[in-house]
């Protein structure tokens, strides 16, 4: 288990590994918030689109009623594009369903904005069937939004989600808090080192998220990652969560299965040769156009990233 932490911007710690909620089912969500937190993670990353925070909100309580403080969890959740134009009601929801009186980071989305009076509250459609999407937003206007949110101490921390480069650069000239964070999907097959380089640069923390390639985890054949567990003796999950912590980012892991929460607590220090593998690794999916991203909600904007400009 890592007790890592990293420093933000904020001078705030932030625990190295943390635990992820989406598509945590009900029923199953609370009880693995429950045991997570209290076998160790000490980061929990959740978000109003999951449609799971009230559960998350139970396991956290129950942890809470067996010892473990408030204070000592890092707690994450992120405002829906429905809820753009309304950033401090976004976090009021959070916060009723987390019953919680602050969140340690708020974290816009995805920079866009769906309708706030459409068919459904997160995912409101045209009548053709298309995502009902506002496109005369801007995102600086959000921000903005973000910014007054901090000030109401209901969230210690505030930073983005899926920014590129190019939204960074937009971003940054104008804003007068600059992001904690920026949580993206970064692993071997999307390393995106533009936007991992140009956080670094600005002191903005990266967040990984699907490092085992969302859903099924279909990163854990890989080959060199089957390698290089096989050399360290761990499972490939392992060697996929260590490569974001080599890179000094925090990684979110989620999982339902309580084997599968303990297993992923375990981190190996890689060394020169297993990220020299991984970089090439990286290097030659670019060359040939093979990158692969998860997760692309399909809004149908173009957010400037480097496999999908
Ligand atoms: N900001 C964003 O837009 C955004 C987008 C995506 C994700 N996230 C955050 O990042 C977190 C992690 O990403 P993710 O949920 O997409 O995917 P992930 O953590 O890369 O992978 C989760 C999948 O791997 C399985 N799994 C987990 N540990 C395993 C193990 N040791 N062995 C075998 N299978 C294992 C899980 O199944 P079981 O549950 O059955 O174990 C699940 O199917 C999310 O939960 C969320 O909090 C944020």
């Amino acid at each position: 288990m890592t007790d890592r932490t990293y420093t933000l911007n904020t001078g705030a710690k932030i625990p190295a590994l943390g635990f992820g909620t989406w598509q945590s089912a009900p029923g199953e969500v609370a009880s693995a918030v429950e045991y997570a937190v209290t076998h160790g993670y000490r980061l929990v990353d959740g978000a109003y689109c999951y449609g799971n925070e009230d559960e998350v909100g139970q396991g956290l309580k129950a942890a809470f009623a067996k010892g473990i403080k408030r204070e000592d969890i890092f707690v994450v959740s992120k405002v829906w594009t429905t809820y753009a134009t309304r950033v401090e009601e976004g976090l009021n929801k959070c916060l009723k369903s987390l019953g919680l009186d602050y969140v340690d980071l708020f974290l816009v989305h995805w920079p866009l904005l769906m309708n706030p009076n459409g068919t459904d509250d997160r995912f409101p459609k045209l009548p053709n069937g298309e995502r009902d999407i506002i496109r005369d937003y801007n995102h600086i206007d959000g921000w903005r939004q973000m910014e007054a949110v901090l000030a109401t101490g209901k969230t210690k921390a505030i930073g983005v989600s899926n920014y590129s480069k190019k939204y960074l650069e937009e971003l940054l000239p104008v804003a007068k808090v600059v992001p904690a964070v920026n949580q993206i999907e970064n692993h071997p097959a999307l390393p995106q080192q533009e936007i991992v380089d140009l956080c670094r640069e600005k002191g903005i923390h990266i967040m990984a998220y699907s490092p085992f390639g969302s859903t099924g985890g279909p990163l854990f054949t890989a080959e060199p990652i089957v390698e290089i567990a096989k050399k360290h003796n761990v499972q490939p999950g392992t060697v996929l969560l260590s490569y974001n912590l080599a890179r000094g980012s925090t990684v979110l892991a989620k999982s339902v299965n309580n084997a599968r929460i303990e297993s992923n607590k375990t981190i190996v220090d890689l060394d020169d040769e297993d990220k020299a593998k991984i970089d090439a690794y990286s290097a030659q999916l670019t060359k040939e156009g093979k990158l692969q991203r998860f997760v692309y909600p399909p809004f149908g904007i173009a957010f400037g990233f480097p496999d999908k400009p």
